[in-house]
């Protein structure tokens, strides 16, 4: 997995503390059971959606994991994509232990990476916390947003908050470089 260093994201990367270095990588099976934990724990808070191992194992291509030199996973993000241009942050976890360190936006600008890497231009959030994303750039957008496709409510059919959902719309338009023209 690339760093998300090497590119040049809207907002700075946060400093991380050269004495906790941590690796941003694709997940994989093997990652499963911590990936679970981690969002359950979070989701037993009522602060995210639960995933199961099932529904993790179809999707681990979409997710990058935070680990640190002893294998302690530091936190986990998901993106999906939804229409040519766009993708949903999803998943978004820091484990209890490393919360407010950095880790939550270190995890959305590597998704951001992923991103421009495909080619996207608009990345969505349902969230609780809109104050984090928008120091990640993101800006709250109205419930039916009409450049959105119906895609975005795809999680909600397993929501237990279905009629009842409190969680925030966000979007960010991200910057693609611009293509390098031979001479
Ligand atoms: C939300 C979460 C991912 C944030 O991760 P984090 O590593 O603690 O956040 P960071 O340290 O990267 O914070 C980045 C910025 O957002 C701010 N911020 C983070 N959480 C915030 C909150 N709850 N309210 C207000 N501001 C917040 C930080 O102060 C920091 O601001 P700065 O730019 O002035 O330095 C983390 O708290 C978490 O895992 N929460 C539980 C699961 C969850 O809510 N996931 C989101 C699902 S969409």
């Amino acid at each position: 997995m690339p760093n998300p260093l090497e590119f040049q994201p809207a907002n700075p990367l946060p400093q991380l503390s050269p004495a906790v270095p941590l690796e941003l990588r694709a997940a994989t099976l093997e990652d499963i059971p911590r990936l679970y934990d981690l969002i359950k724990y979070w989701a037993e808070r009522g602060r995210m959606l639960e995933r199961s191992p099932e529904l993790l194992a179809s999707t681990i291509h979409e997710f990058l994991l935070l680990e640190d030199q002893h294998h302690g996973f530091a936190g986990v993000v998901g993106l999906h994509r939804m229409a040519e241009d766009l993708a949903e942050v999803r998943g978004l976890a820091v484990a209890p232990n490393y919360q407010g360190k950095g880790l939550g936006r270190w995890l959305v600008l590597g998704a951001e990476r992923m991103a421009r890497d495909w080619g996207l231009k608009r990345l969505f959030a349902w969230t609780y916390e809109q104050r984090f994303f928008e120091r990640c750039g993101y800006a709250r957008i109205p419930r039916e947003e009409a450049t959105l496709p119906q895609e975005i409510y795809g999680e909600c059919q397993r929501c237990p908050f279905l009629t009842n959902c409190k969680e925030i719309p966000m979007l960010k338009l991200i910057d693609l470089p611009k293509p390098v023209v031979a001479s």
